[in-house]
């Protein structure tokens, strides 16, 4: 079966839209019950104060740990007996690991929606499987006579766990879910070049003007004009279309993410990859960006 088969067969469950309409709005309203507290907790689990999601860096953990485990299983089936605490260890590990990538994991899946959002929740079920089967064998292993039923359940929950990386691997490869929507293969004009006459650009105003290849955001505020890249880290929102804040910020109008026209940073995720930024000048009436380098 080709992937493109799996892929299509997954996105035909309707009933994964279903649950997706049900869970998805109360763990966003459960952080914004939460108020400043909860978009903290939030920014936190997305990656913001990484420049990264999250969630990849801790998947490694169950990942590497429960491979470790099938492993020593395996040697310990083959008679190796002194593997035993080797591998309990590996999957308790595991367990941990797979709790970070579940609250992680939950809370960049609050950003997806159609195709996305059915296979992250598929990605999240197999999760939730594969770690009942791991959580079952951990605490068979505790028992006499019961150590053959918990290997072959912690092998059937690697089985799992490996048909839900791969769904994982497609949202980020396939679906383009936690990459940085502002790499792109377009030149970022490194030279000064005019997009907009001055006087086009009113105060408290944002456009959107093409640099070459590359659409920007400009924004005037208390007579500054700034420059930030126009198509949001995040998943590519217009950031013109959303809200000029009194605080000097732009907010994105598809997942509230947040930026600084200061110098593009990440203020609130769920982006978690700052704005290229843009120098600013007015010459012979125009409005003149080129990218800034150290950002
Ligand atoms: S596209 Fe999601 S916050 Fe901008």
């Amino acid at each position: 079966m080709s992937q493109e088969t799996v892929i299509n067969a997954l996105t035909q469950q309707e009933w994964l839209d279903k649950v997706g309409d049900a869970v998805q709005p109360a763990i966003i309203k459960t952080f914004e019950a939460g108020g400043k507290t909860g978009q903290e907790i939030k920014d936190f689990l997305h990656g913001v104060w990484l420049g990264h999601p999250l969630h990849p860096v801790l998947t490694d953990v169950p990942v590497g740990a429960w491979t470790a485990a099938a492993v020593l299983d395996s040697l310990e089936l083959l008679g190796g007996k002194k593997y035993k605490a080797g591998a309990d260890a590996a999957i308790a590990v595991g367990l941990v690991g797979a709790a970070g990538s579940a609250i992680t994991g939950l809370t960049d899946w609050t950003g997806t929606s159609g195709k996305s959002r059915k296979i992250g929740l598929m990605h999240a079920l197999l999760n939730v499987t594969a770690t009942t089967l791991y959580t079952t064998s951990y605490f068979l292993r505790k028992q006499k006579g019961s150590r053959k039923t918990a290997i072959g359940l912690a092998m059937l929950g690697y089985g799992v766990a490996s048909l839900a990386a791969y769904l994982g691997g497609h949202l980020v490869y396939g679906e383009q879910i936690g990459v940085d929507h502002t790499a792109t293969a377009a030149e970022y004009p490194e030279d000064f070049i005019a997009v907009l006459p001055e006087n086009e650009l009113a105060e408290n105003t944002m456009r959107c003007v093409n640099a070459g290849e590359v659409p920007v955001l400009l924004a005037r505020k208390n007579g500054e004009i700034y420059a930030i890249a126009h198509t949001c880290s995040h998943l590519g929102g217009p950031l013109s279309e959303g809200d000029l804040l009194d605080d000097g910020n732009v907010r994105c109008p598809w997942h509230g993410s947040v930026f600084s026209l200061q110098d593009g940073s990440v203020v609130d995720g769920p982006a978690t990859a700052p704005q290229p930024k843009f120098e600013v000048r007015v010459n012979n009436g125009q409005i003149e960006v080129r990218l800034l380098k150290n950002v």
